[in-house]
């Protein structure tokens, strides 16, 4: 805005001004302060680089409000004095914005950046084109439209076409000039479009004096700042401190009315230079200009590791922008966002809301886990409306209270959770989340054993458990059956047709059918599902058992080792743990699982149903039996076979594989260049060492 020599002329005729060098007559008086007053405001509020005192910026200031007072015609809209001039207020009319204010696209990762290079080669027909990165804001949008270089009106964004009109509300933000020399770059009319933040030291400063005062804290930052705007009365927006940072012009016409954008104004670089110079706050000194996508693509992944913290302002993300306006033409824009622009989104660690209500749920063993309903908040690209609160430990160790703000964090593909609780913002109306005595569903008395940190209920026909137990048993990684879900689930138990596991195979078929929404079709394929779940692998049946402890990896162990799942009933915990990857835990709650007479009756039950427990008759992908017994592990590098291809090979030949070299390992195969693994095997007498074509010999396969 103010070159050096400028600054330098400036600062003397502040100096001469406070020195009482004053011209003579009052309206050249209000005319110089207004230069001086402005030219301080930018240094403030634009620079944050003030050379004035305080004392001495509001000894000028009273001066120029005396003169005024004194002398009313010198009032003028863009004296830095009219900013919040009295009773005007915000009548949020609605306007139409001069351009649609469209919201931009989101990437969530390297290869959504790709695409979006992808689609811009392909849409400019241009191999290289030149991109500008700068930071993404979290806060409120809004459109300024300057008409011969004086602020005339301010927006909310709306629905994009139409926006709330809030101009006396802008005009209280004192970084968002009343006045702007647009006219120096020949634009008449022009429409900016920004957003208003308050920055992480801000909101801290404004917490912290209403800490002070004992009143209510403001939750964030973003939602101070969109609220702000909404406010009626515009001096107690000039209380809060925001901050407006512009980044885009969406309309520029000239003396004639004449479109710039693509003519006269041809880069999005070039256009921020020009609110940079007109004295806006701009994304100017954050941006990064490349044509190289991998080049981008470490530079975002960077700034969100080192800078994102360190910057002043709440960033979500980063916007890549096509430079070449004329480009961004001829890209275009679908209903909703400009094609040529994309908003990187980084993963969002932490957010906070609020804690609505505690529901208790009943899992398939009877443990009952506090589920917290939260108002829904978006974290990472997911909306987390709903999270596990564990056990009573964990309530009163974190000391979560219903209507309490808590914090979520999520880290990549991690189950979000509740890190903390935001005590700063209790009211004294939150309430202590209360255990149920009894359980939620079957009413029977929730009992906690000693050593475990869970209330559970101990009714083996508790409906909300059998409902769980039931939808494990057919669900994608057990049994598998199409066809019957939760809902189906509930209604069947409901109807009293399903009341254990093995009720599944005697389904009352023609009362189905005369059910609403059921039909011959679906009763099909209903029927057709639960007949091909008779005929799945044994590991499938051993996971939709529910036993603790045995997932789908264990109930593969154990599928290997078994040749009959009746058996498994007569091993003792030595057998058991003779498997790989089956240690005490495993092997106990297996043991006490069988121990139940229940249990082994549904065995006997689901075998007379047709299902098979015969491990070898079930196999899914048996070639032959070679490699039955034995165990292998690869190492080093692989070249007749990818290491996948080489499990397949070990499991369709009956073999087993092995994670790490000890002695139950019978062959380590070993590529070219193995390391560590080899060392280890050739010093247990216990492991063959062979090669990859050995290895293809004992399958017959070379
Ligand atoms: S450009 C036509 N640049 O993010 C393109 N938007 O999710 C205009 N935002 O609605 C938008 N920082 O409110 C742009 N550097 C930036 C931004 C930015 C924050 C906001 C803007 C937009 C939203 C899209």
């Amino acid at each position: 805005m103010y070159s050096k020599q400028q600054i330098a002329l400036l600062n003397k005729r502040t100096a001469a001004f406070m020195a009482g060098a004053v011209p003579l007559f009052p309206n050249e008086q209000a005319e110089e302060l207004k230069i001086l007053i402005r030219y301080h405001d930018w240094l403030y509020y634009i620079r944050s680089e003030p050379v004035l005192t305080d004392a001495d910026y509001d000894a000028l200031y009273r001066k120029l409000k005396q003169l005024e007072s004194a002398h009313p015609e010198l009032r003028t809209a863009d004296s830095p004095t009219a900013r919040v001039s009295g009773g005007v207020s915000n009548e949020f009319r609605p306007v139409q914005h001069l351009a649609a204010m469209l919201s931009l696209d989101n990437a969530f990762g390297t290869s959504d950046l790709q695409d979006f290079y992808r689609r811009l080669v392909d849409l400019t027909g241009t191999e290289h084109p030149h991109l500008i990165t700068e930071p993404k804001f979290d806060g409120a949008s809004i459109a300024l439209v300057y008409e011969n270089d004086l602020l005339v009106r301010a927006a909310t964004r709306g629905d994009g076409v139409q926006g709330e009109e809030i101009t006396a509300n802008a005009r209280a933000i004192s970084s968002i000039p009343l006045k702007a020399p647009f006219s120096e770059f020949g634009i008449i009319k022009v429409e900016l479009r920004g957003e208003v933040v308050i920055s992480r030291q801000d909101f801290e400063s404004m917490n912290e004096s209403l800490r002070k005062q004992g009143s209510k804290l403001f939750q964030n930052a973003r939602n101070t700042a969109s609220g702000s705007l909404r406010m009626k009365n515009p001096s107690d927006l000039a209380e809060r401190k925001l901050t407006a940072i512009l980044y885009h012009i969406s309309f520029a016409a000239d003396r004639d009315g004449k479109n710039m954008l693509g003519h006269a104004l041809k880069t999005h670089s070039g256009n921020i230079e020009i609110l940079q110079k007109c004295g806006f706050k701009t994304t100017w000194d954050d941006l990064h200009r490349t044509q190289d996508i991998l080049e981008l693509n470490a530079y975002i992944e960077d700034w969100g590791r080192s800078e994102r913290d360190r910057y002043p302002i709440d960033t979500d993300g980063m916007v890549i922008k096509l430079d070449s306006i004329e480009l961004q033409q001829k890209c275009g824009s679908t209903a909703h966002h400009p094609r040529w622009a994309v908003a990187y989104k980084y993963q969002a660690r932490q957010a906070q809301t609020r804690l609505l209500k505690v529901e208790f749920q009943l899992g398939r063993t009877g443990a009952v886990t506090p589920v917290a309903k939260l108002e829904p908040v978006s974290l990472g690209g997911v909306t987390v409306s709903s999270v596990s609160l564990h056990n009573q430990e964990f309530i009163e160790e974190k000391d979560i209270r219903i209507f309490d703000y808590v914090l979520v964090e999520r880290a990549g593909e991690v189950i979000p959770y509740i890190s903390a609780v935001n005590k700063e913002l209790r009211t004294g109306h939150e309430q202590p989340v209360v255990f149920p005595k009894d359980c939620p569903s079957c009413g029977e008395a929730l009992i906690k054993p000693e050593d475990e940190a869970v209330w559970r209920c101990d009714n083996a026909e508790c409906p909300a458990q059998m409902e769980e137990r039931l939808v494990h048993f057919v669900s994608r990684d057990a049994m598998d059956i199409e066809g019957l879900g939760r809902s189906t689930i509930a209604e069947f138990i409901q109807r009293d047709w399903i009341k254990s596991v093995e009720d599944i195979y005697h389904l009352p078929y023609e009362e189905i059918r005369s059910l609403e929404g059921w039909g011959d079709k679906s009763v099909q394929n209903l029927m057709e599902g639960i007949e091909k779940s008779k005929r799945q692998p044994l590991w499938r049946l051993i996971n939709a058992l529910g036993i603790r402890h045995v997932g789908t990896t264990t109930a593969k162990d154990l599928a290997r080792e078994v040749d009959d799942l009746s058996f498994l009933s007569e091993w003792n915990e030595e057998r058991l743990k003779e498997t790989e990857g089956i240690g005490p835990i495993v092997a106990g709650s297996i043991l006490s699982w069988f121990s139940h007479e229940g249990n082994r009756k549904l065995l006997k039950q689901l075998q007379e149903a047709g299902l098979s427990l015969k491990s070898d008759e079930t196999a899914e992908s048996r070639i032959s039996s070679k490699l039955a017994g034995m165990s292998f592990l690869f190492t080093g590098s692989l070249s007749r076979f990818t290491r996948e291809e080489a499990k397949a090979l070990v499991e369709q030949h009956g073999g087993k594989l092995l994670s790490g070299v000890s002695p139950k390992l019978n062959y380590l195969v070993a590529g070219q260049d193995a390391g560590s693994k080899l060392e280890k095997a050739k010093k247990l007498a216990a492991v063959r060492i062979i090669s990859e074509d050995e290895f293809l010999e004992m399958i017959g396969n070379e």
